[in-house]
């Protein structure tokens, strides 16, 4: 038996990892990196700090609009889809990469199994959503991380071979742990910010950083916190901050400026991923936009602010430890500054043995 395992974005490296060490202990695995993400701490560094084997076929698509970006993977992926005759395709998440790897598969007859089926936020215009409600339909295998997942397929009428298997970024971050506890003091010496002392911000969502007003919002509240900020910046937000956000800019030694004013918020390159956890871990709280970090945050038992209006984890904000500030500077204030919640954090993500558990499946 061949798998084709379809990656090509930073999340997707992140979940690959204990779903490819599961698969290629049973059956023959053949990894194709679309090449979505390219620059080396987008990448590369994952790669490498994730132990994934070098894939078979790097497609080199890279940027674009969203219908080239796509319809560019398309056109590489099934040549090599072809070529190699895979039993099934598997794709992740909700990026142009799922959607592509999905479709090409789909077309040459290939069954395909999505990991992190289910999820929706509710906004249609959004191209994660997108991507996610037609990776679904296309699906034979669809593999839920929560049951609040299930149930959204099953709103939709979608129940033939639904599994809910638990969150492989839980199994991702359950083999990161000692890792992540030896980098910690040393990192955050380098960043020279002390435990439970500072916030880690990221923004990256095209609704955010194509919208100058909404950049701008967030920016400012970011650098009316207190404690210091740290945000590792995406290339996209890198790429429009200057540009998009009127008065902001990267001052010297990376921080952040408003109207010339230095901030408490500190830019830095995208982390690689045990870095990214440790300083997770040891935040008083994370503001973001990113679906990942919510779910990483509430696991590691940290306070969460979304920087958007809805969510696909709304697990976490049930139980209290995820709030939904959109870009409102006083929602995102009051959201940050609230004592640590007490709530219980019950396992909706599983017990750390999802990959496994694909695995199996698939594998018979
Ligand atoms: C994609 C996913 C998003 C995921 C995110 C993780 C889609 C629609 N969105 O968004 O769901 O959360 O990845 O990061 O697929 N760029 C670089 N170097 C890189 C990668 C990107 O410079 O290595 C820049 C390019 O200017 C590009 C922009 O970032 O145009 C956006 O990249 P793109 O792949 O379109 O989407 P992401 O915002 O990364």
């Amino acid at each position: 038996m061949k798998i084709a395992s379809i990656v090509g974005a930073r999340p997707q490296f992140v979940k690959a990892g204990p779903v490819s060490r599961a698969l290629r202990r049973r059956v023959r695995e053949v990894l194709i990196h679309t090449g979505q993400h390219y620059d080396y701490e987008m990448s590369q560094s994952f790669f490498d700090g994730l132990d994934l084997p070098k894939p078979d076929h790097n497609l080199g698509v890279g940027s674009g609009s969203h219908a080239r970006q796509t319809a560019a993977m398309l056109m590489a992926l099934e040549p090599v889809l072809h070529a190699e005759r895979p039993d099934l395709a598997l794709v992740y998440g909700d990026t142009n990469s799922t959607l592509a790897g999905a479709l090409a598969a789909a077309k040459l007859g290939l069954p395909v199994a999505h990991v992190e089926a289910g999820l929706r936020c509710g906004d249609r215009l959004m191209p994660e959503e997108q991507n996610r409600m037609v990776t679904d339909r296309l699906a034979t295998w669809l593999f839920a991380p929560t049951a609040h997942a299930v149930a959204n397929l099953r709103r939709e009428g979608i129940e033939a071979g639904v599994h809910l298997t638990g969150d492989v970024m839980l199994d991702a971050l359950r083999e990161a742990a000692p890792a992540l506890e030896a980098c910690a003091a040393s990192l955050l010496a380098r960043e020279g910010v002390a435990p439970g002392a500072y916030y880690l911000a990221t923004i990256h969502r095209a609704g955010n950083t194509d919208d100058p007003a909404r950049l701008e919002a967030i920016l400012r509240a970011l650098a009316a916190l207190e404690r210091p900020v740290l945000l590792p910046l995406h290339p996209r937000t890198r790429e429009v901050l200057g540009r998009l956000a009127p008065g902001a800019a990267a001052g010297r030694n990376g921080v952040l400026e408003l109207e010339g004013h230095p901030s408490a918020v500190r830019l830095r390159p995208p982390l690689p991923y045990v870095e990214m956890l440790a300083l997770q871990r040891h935040a008083a709280a994370i503001l973001t936009d990113s679906g990942g970090i919510q779910k990483e945050a509430y696991l590691l038992g940290v306070p969460c602010v979304t920087l958007r209006e809805e969510t696909e984890w709304i697990e976490t904000v049930a139980s209290g430890w995820n709030v939904l500030a959109g870009c409102d500077r006083e929602a995102i204030l009051a959201a940050t500054r609230r004592p640590a919640p007490t709530e219980p954090r019950p396992p909706v993500y599983g017990d750390g043995r999802a990959a496994e558990r694909i695995a199996d499946i698939l594998c018979g």
